[in-house]
């Protein structure tokens, strides 16, 4: 058998596991899937288990069209939405039609370390713009996009999580937002807007997404089912101009395999239409809401003095500065001899920096869990620091 790395959860008995961004399987809407999947097949069996066309089911389309409209008050055109096979994909898929190997990409500085990977496997060389707890530093992009391309490099896109990011939860602000829409649309740089946790939110909804604040401009924003239903539907939909979804349609995989997980659209299609996604986000919206609100308190209580962190308003992530003097990646093992794990913060750097930081997921762990896991992690911080109780 191919010894593989791993990138799925192994959960490991006593562990508690800080590191994985999942969403927790207690809450899979299942019985609700289980119904949708069976309506579908009585009332679209035919279409449902053929190949499907290659934007995506026409009743997924219909459904998410008109969610986006009563949500956001703005309904994309039907030109402008692809079902995707989740963000991974979309996100694989368009670094295909938007980069060659060899340009460049810029991303966040701290972002999502899987997705590095993915515009690494794409041949792109991966230039950092720097992030405060207002989210990316637009001025610096323009600056870097300047610098870069006075020197003779193509860059072709750039990369970012706008909204409860991953890693730190942070969420970019709109007036932020605004000046990257207007850099996008001045430079002609395509920017992919990650929305996979824009639905996360506890109290509020974030900003307008950059796609919103500048239709027709060069912004691509991608959706997911993953985080708001259950990631093995791997399901998800993508906005752009049309000229963008025309060319991700006339690629050879679409052209033969017709949409992607066809079947799975057309399940989530019943839910949409059966008004069921709604009711589920809500209850995923005040689980994470509570185990956000425990692990903040358990960390007051538990980590050092000099150990920093803030509140996010959605999402999976709390990012935790450490003193600095200790660097997580090397603290690692201690805190897995101690039954506690996490992600070291410099995973998420494309170049340099993040040892000080490391990401604590609450998506997955019950309350019990968070309060221990934070306790444990104090505890070796503490060992670490050479600090008593
Ligand atoms: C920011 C971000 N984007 C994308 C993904 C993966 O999305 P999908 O499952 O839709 O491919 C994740 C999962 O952790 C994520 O955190």
């Amino acid at each position: 058998m191919l010894t593989l790395p791993n990138t799925q959860p192994v959960l490991r008995p006593g562990m508690i596991e800080f590191g994985w961004g999942h969403p927790d399987p207690t809450l899979f809407p299942v019985a609700d899937l289980a119904a949708a999947a069976a309506a579908t097949l009585a009332d679209h069996g035919h279409d449902a288990l053929g190949y499907g066309p290659a934007q995506g089911p026409g009743r997924l389309l219909e459904a998410v069209r008109a969610r986006l409209g009563r949500l956001e008050g703005v309904t994309p055109p039907p030109e402008q939405l692809l079902i995707t096979g989740g963000t991974s994909q979309a996100l694989d898929m368009l670094c295909g039609q938007l980069s060659r190997p060899g340009d460049v990409a810029l991303v966040e500085a701290p972002t999502y370390h899987l997705a590095l990977r993915i515009l690494r496997d794409r041949g792109l060389r991966l230039v950092t713009v720097p992030s405060d707890v207002q989210g990316m530093h637009v001025e610096t992009a323009a600056v870097l996009l300047q610098m870069l391309r006075a020197r003779g490099e193509r860059v072709a896109l750039l990369y970012l999580v706008a909204s409860f990011s991953n890693p730190t939860g942070v969420s970019l602000t709109r007036d932020r937002r605004y000046a990257l829409a207007v850099l996008a649309r001045r430079e002609g740089l395509p920017v992919i807007e990650d929305d996979t946790y824009g639905e996360l939110w506890y109290d509020a909804p974030p900003a307008p997404t950059i796609y919103n604040l500048m239709p027709g401009g060069p912004i691509v924003r991608l959706g997911s089912y993953a985080k708001v239903l259950a990631p093995g539907l791997r399901l998800g939909w993508m906005l752009a101009s049309s000229e963008v979804v025309r060319r991700c349609l006339e690629t050879g995989v679409l052209l033969s395999g017709g949409g992607v997980n066809h079947f799975t659209a057309h399940v989530v299609a019943t839910l949409l239409e059966q008004g069921l996604l709604d009711t589920h986000i809500e209850r995923v919206r005040a689980a994470l809401h509570h185990r956000r609100d425990v692990l903040l308190t358990a960390l007051s209580r538990h980590l050092p003095a000099g150990c920093t962190w803030g509140a996010p308003l959605g999402g999976y992530f709390v990012w935790v500065r450490l003193p600095s003097d200790l660097a997580a990646a090397t603290l690692l093992p201690a805190a897995e001899a101690a039954g506690v794990s996490y992600l070291s913060g410099e995973r998420c750097f494309a170049e340099a920096g993040g040892q000080h930081y490391l990401r604590l997921s609450f998506s997955l762990l019950s309350p019990v869990q968070l309060e221990e896991g934070a306790r444990r992690l104090g505890e070796v911080l503490r060992a670490a620091l050479g600090v008593r109780r």
